[in-house]
């Protein structure tokens, strides 16, 4: 029999919502007996799994199937795969160069690089999304933030979607994904010692230099932590852009209101987060057996923590799968919660602001085009393509 839930399943991809609702109801704690996990689908589970560290932990990989990632741990480790207390030092210690004060500053330059992405497909009147805005943009932000020159930009991103496109349940797309962590290790090898004999404003050399109770990250954390922030912020941030694009198109209304009042976006972003979440789902191991709703999961099973049907659990929240533009979201599972709480919530937020402020300041009004193909990966949700319309115009036209 065919799983209910399969991550990589095309119509979960097409559409997980309906399944999510019946796991909510049905199965709150699901086995998926082919892949063998298990997964919990509402929020408050959830949000009570990803503070238990202890029961729930983060240490032996946070993807179902087989973990790419968990097998570079040795070659860069990373926070997002551990458990406290190292993760805590560890997070203290990059938390140092990661401050709001660093982010803030980064929206006159997130402003100039979206403006100089519009500027280059406005007068067509057409352009595909991803392809053009939504995609550089965050990798542009990252590789100004990470000091990777301007011609490399084009081989980070191509490494970045070939890690996050990875089919665990394909040889070659694992190969693929392998070699492209190995051609970012060979590239950020060079590029910290560089640092290292020659500082500059950028994040790698603010990271050299954190430094916490006498203690600095070691040459591998380092290199974990680049390659992290390539996989957890990259991808995830040109899906909720391009997310963003495909629920604002679906309701014109919303649109032309968030158009005429660009004020709106803070609190409409974080509807955006919640209905479509970037993230679907990441996993843990259970430390020990664990009791819920009836059934036990056996220690040291995997655990996907679904948080994209968390955020749309009838029990949280009234009305789910509207998007309501004021809604007072008090909780949202979108960056996760607890010690791992996406550690670039506020840049991405920022992006997306950013981002929407500029188009729409051009191009009020837009709609889908004949074309889109969505992503195909197991935890995030997004599109590979999504051509879009509207009325040409010029930069200079404002
Ligand atoms: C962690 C989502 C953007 C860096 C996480 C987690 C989620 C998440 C769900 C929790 C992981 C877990 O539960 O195991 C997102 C989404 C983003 C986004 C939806 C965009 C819309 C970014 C950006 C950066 C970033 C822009 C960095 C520049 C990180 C890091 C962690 C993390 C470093 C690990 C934190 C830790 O282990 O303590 N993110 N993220 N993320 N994210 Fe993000």
């Amino acid at each position: 029999m065919s799983e209910l839930y399969n991550p990589y399943d095309p119509a979960v991809q097409a559409d997980p919502y309906p399944i999510y609702q019946v796991l909510r109801e049905e199965s709150p704690v699901y086995w998926n007996k082919e892949q063998e996990f298990w997964a919990l689908s509402r929020f408050d589970d959830i949000w009570a799994a990803t503070q238990d560290h202890r029961r729930f932990s983060s240490a032996k990989g946070i993807v179902v199937g087989q973990d790419l990632a968990a097998g570079m741990g040795d070659l860069m480790p990373m926070m997002i795969m551990m458990d406290p207390p190292r993760h805590s030092a560890l997070r203290k210690l990059v938390s140092r160069a990661f401050t709001p004060r660093r982010i803030a500053e980064m929206e006159g330059s997130i402003r100039a690089t979206a403006r100089g992405l519009l500027g280059s497909f406005i007068e067509r009147g057409e352009v595909d999304f991803v392809h053009e805005y939504a995609g550089p943009l965050p990798t542009i932000v990252m590789a100004d933030m990470l000091g990777i020159p301007n011609e490399d930009r084009q081989q980070f991103r191509d490494w970045s979607d070939r890690l996050v496109q990875v089919n665990p349940n394909d040889p070659a797309s694992v190969e693929d994904a392998t070699n492209a962590a190995l051609g970012l290790y060979g590239y950020f090898t060079p590029m910290l010692a560089a640092r290292r004999a020659n500082r500059k404003d950028d994040l790698m050399s603010a990271l050299l230099d954190a430094e916490v109770d006498g203690e600095t990250l070691t040459e591998e954390e380092l290199l974990g932590f680049c390659f992290m922030l390539l996989i957890a912020g990259n991808e995830t941030t040109t899906n909720l852009i391009s997310n963003t694009a495909q629920i604002l198109s679906e309701r014109p209304e919303t649109l032309r209101t968030i158009a005429a009042e660009h004020s709106l976006l803070p609190a409409a972003v974080e509807e955006f987060l919640r209905l479509e979440s970037p993230v679907q789902g990441l996993a843990r191991t259970v430390t020990e057996d664990v009791e819920l709703h009836g059934e036990t999961m056996r220690a040291g099973s995997k655990v996907m923590l679904l948080y994209g049907s968390a955020n749309r659990d009838e029990r949280e929240y009234a009305d789910p799968e509207s998007f309501i533009l004021d809604r007072k979201t008090e909780r949202g599972l979108a960056f996760g919660h607890g010690p791992h709480f996406c550690l670039g919530a506020a840049l991405a937020r920022l992006e997306c602001r950013v981002a929407y402020e500029e188009l729409l300041s051009y191009v009020p009004d837009f709609a889908l085009a004949d074309g889109a193909e969505r992503l195909l990966s197991g935890p995030v949700r997004g599109y590979k393509k999504l051509p879009i319309t509207f009325e040409p115009t010029s930069i200079s036209a404002r």
